[in-house]
């Protein structure tokens, strides 16, 4: 037996063996936030297994986490109705609330949500697999991203709180409230990436109606009364239960104003079709992504693998902006292959409450097999798994594999994994690399390794227009979340910056009056009077 056998076969504990910090008492979730109450589901409810195992008599069985209602389509419209009358066709208390009370409300959400810290990582942990470490990491990722959205609408306020003379016009342009926007955030970043739209929507004024992605859902519910407790009534309402049941009856009320989605473009278009009168649905979309590496001969390659191991496997390749695809001049394929396969070896496997643990249990049950499919699709082609143990699974655990050489009539040539499978094809012309990418449906981004700058900077000039972010010598990666994220063909609708995602919640809106000393009076008397939360030269310090 291969010494990634033998782990495999103990990988999951015992009960007992899970250290005291990390254990879980089942959360029986029969609550459900809409219209300002915490209301109480008699229904059925979902059962929530972890990818997190625990070892049996009859071997290892994914641990009971406890349940979340599964909600009917009467429950997603009240949710949806809710946060229809809160905002009120734009009439609503917080649609119309000046910028600096909203910031006041979202202050004391943060206040409260970082008292759950403890319980909101620990969950985060045992329903999506993901490492204490960084499961820490994503809670206080996000807790820094509402702080730095609130700083940015600060900036963006201040610089549209004077009004300006044009043309004998004068005019205050300023970002008001679209509606009401659907949130569904991703099962990889539940908190963070549901709420990078959650917040700026709430914060330019809109209201929320949010759906816990299919993993990640029990962690939301520490989080109920302080949205209860920190926005008006209907400004913040949760849905729960079968994506398919409960929006496409959502979509097709036509009161949906905003779509903002994370997850597979075929989904969003299904979505987006569902609205009666799709023009007049916003999406932000963050959708698949097929992210490709490319060695070049002079690569520094040991940061190439370390960059390629980190970009391919953190969360076990569970991102969407994991490197995908590793294209490796052929000059350099050996060493790569050599290299990569050692440091791959060097990455620690266990559960997620392990310090240092990097490879552990995913969470969608039946991506064990898709990965085995999409390998044995590939060997069918002609490649080989050249690591020893690559593609080993224990149930919900699956040992990465280094696939090689990758071509043209793989599956994993085009699809993408979201898993711990790394495709590399060999190339002879740096052309190859590029067509791969200029011909792919998804945009997002591009890594590329070298050292020789007249080699790289016209590749540069090549890919800024094929994806949105080119990284050298650098893993592809979101942040920092100042910096816009976003992709072209069927990668991303919108751009979520800290700063971008307050734009794409809202829509400029301006009071215009012509130059005249009667307007100029009444825009005097209602200024000085503070007579109206738009027009207002009020200042936030
Ligand atoms: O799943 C996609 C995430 O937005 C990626 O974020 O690059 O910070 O892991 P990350």
């Amino acid at each position: 037996m291969t010494e990634i056998e033998t782990k495999l076969k103990t990988i999951f504990p015992d009960e007992a063996a899970i250290p005291e910090g990390a254990r879980l008492k089942p959360l029986e979730q029969k609550e459900y936030l809409v219209g300002g109450r915490i209301k109480s589901w008699a229904g059925p409810r979902h059962e929530v297994l972890s990818p997190v195992c625990l070892a049996g008599k009859k071997g290892p069985e994914r641990a009971r986490l406890g349940s979340y209602p599964l909600m009917t389509q009467k429950e997603a419209l009240e949710a949806l109705d809710a946060a229809a009358a809160a905002y009120d066709e734009g009439r609503g208390l917080w649609p119309t609330l000046s910028v600096e009370a909203r910031i006041a409300h979202m202050e004391e959400f943060i206040w409260r949500m970082k008292e759950k810290r403890a319980e909101i990582v620990n969950l985060l942990m045992w329903e999506i697999g993901k490492s204490s470490e960084d499961s820490a990491k994503e809670f206080d990722r996000t807790v820094e991203y509402i702080v730095d959205t609130i700083n940015a609408l600060k900036e963006l306020d201040r610089n549209s709180s004077r009004l300006s003379v044009t043309q004998g016009i004068i005019a205050q342009i300023k970002r008001a409230p679209l509606g009401v926007v659907l949130c569904m955030g991703p099962y990889n970043y539940p908190l963070n990436e549901t709420f990078t739209t959650l917040i700026p929507a709430l914060l330019m004024g809109n209201t929320v109606v949010f759906k816990p992605p299919k993993y990640g859902v029990l962690l939301h519910r520490p989080l109920l009364e302080a949205f209860r407790d920190s926005f008006p009534k209907g400004v913040v309402n949760t849905l729960y239960g079968e994506g398919r049941k409960i929006i496409g009856p959502l979509m097709a009320t036509g009161k949906v104003n905003v779509l903002a989605f994370i997850g597979s473009n075929k989904v969003a278009d299904v979505l987006r079709q569902q609205h009666p009168a799709p023009h007049r649905l916003r999406c932000v979309l963050g959708l698949d992504a097929k992210n490709a590496g490319i060695v070049l001969p002079d690569a520094d390659l040991d940061l190439a693998v370390s960059e390629c191991v980190t970009g391919a496997l953190s969360y076990n390749g569970q991102r969407c902006t994991a490197l995908k695809i590793l294209f490796v001049h052929r000059s350099v394929q050996s060493e790569f292959l050599e290299k990569l396969v050692r440091a791959i070896e060097g990455l620690k496997m266990g559960m997620p409450w392990e310090p240092k643990v990097k490879l552990t249990p995913l969470p969608e049950a039946e991506k064990p097999a898709y990965l085995a499919e999409v390998i044995a699709d590939a060997k069918k082609h002609g490649a080989k798994v050249i690591n020893e143990g690559g593609g080993l699974a224990s149930a919900s655990f699956v040992y990465p594999a280094v696939v090689y050489p990758v071509n043209a009539k793989m599956r994993l040539w085009h699809e993408e994994q979201f898993g711990p499978v790394v495709p590399v094809v060999p190339f002879s012309d740096v052309r190859e690399p590029l067509k791969y990418v200029v011909d792919s449906n998804f945009g997002q981004q591009v890594s590329v390794f070298g050292r020789d700058t007249d080699a790289i900077a016209p590749m540069l000039d090549v890919l800024v227009n094929q994806v949105c972010r080119v990284n050298v010598n650098s893993q592809c990666q979101r942040g920092p979340d100042i910096f816009p994220f976003t992709g072209r063909k069927d990668s991303a609708e919108g751009t979520l910056s800290v700063s971008d995602a307050l734009r794409a919640f809202s829509i400029r809106s301006l009071v215009a009056a012509k130059d005249s000393d009667a307007n100029k009076k009444l825009i005097r008397r209602i200024l000085r009077g503070r007579k109206s939360k738009f027009l207002s030269t009020d200042f936030i310090l």
